[in-house]
């Protein structure tokens, strides 16, 4: 893709909990994105649980909807909050859905960023390295740096509403960022995309 081409990006939020921080933080995101950037949300909670052993071929028709939804994005946000030092498991479950068939999935060369807040002091930071490392498996292109993680996410608000500069300028340099990742990464991307590389597992 040429740096003049518009930029899709699907946001992926790790919690389906009504008055999510994450879908806030995501919310504030889609504010502050470049011009000529389309930011859209996706939701996961109509996922089933990820059944390796049912047919697959179709997907269940809202696994479907979503790989559909990542295919056609240029760049993937996965935003997560942190469950017992971990990624939630709506956030896991669509990443395992989205990783089949191995190698060949919709996640195979995606750039994928990875952010998101939790309300003790380290935020989600050992739930964003978990996913990393979740994401080496997949083959995906994750964004390095910056990274973007909120401690004491809750503070951060006031009703609704961002409250806090600093995180909105992190934001606006974290999506910046993002975006000249996916410019970087698109071309190598479409490179790879047209070369056949067997399931290996
Ligand atoms: C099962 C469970 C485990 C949690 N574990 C952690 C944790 O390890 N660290 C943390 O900071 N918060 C933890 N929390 C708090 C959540 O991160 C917090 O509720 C957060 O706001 C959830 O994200 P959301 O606002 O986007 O829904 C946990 C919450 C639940 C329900």
């Amino acid at each position: 893709m040429s740096p003049s081409e518009s930029v899709h990006l699907l946001g992926l939020v790790g919690s389906v909990r009504e008055g999510s921080w994450n879908r806030a933080l995501f919310d504030e995101l889609v504010k502050v994105a470049p011009e000529g950037v389309e930011v859209v949300h996706h939701g996961l909670g109509a996922l089933p649980l990820l059944d390796p052993g049912a047919a697959i071929d179709p997907f269940p028709p809202p696994v479907e909807a979503l790989r559909a939804e990542v295919e056609r994005a240029d760049g993937l946000l996965l935003v997560t909050p942190e469950y017992n030092y971990g990624v939630p498991a709506v956030l896991k479950n669509a990443v395992d859905w989205l990783s089949r068939p191995a190698y060949r999935s919709p996640l195979r060369d995606k750039p994928v960023a990875i952010l998101g807040g939790a309300p003790g002091p380290v935020g989600s930071a050992r739930a964003q390295g978990q996913l990393k490392q979740n994401l080496l498996g997949t083959a995906s292109a994750v964004f390095p740096w910056p990274e973007l993680v909120v401690g004491a996410v809750h503070s951060r608000f006031d009703d609704g509403d961002l409250a806090d500069d600093e995180v909105r300028s992190r934001l606006t340099a974290f999506v910046e960022g993002f975006v000249s990742w996916v410019h970087a990464v698109g071309p190598y991307r479409d490179g790879r995309r047209r070369q056949q590389t067997p399931s290996s597992r």
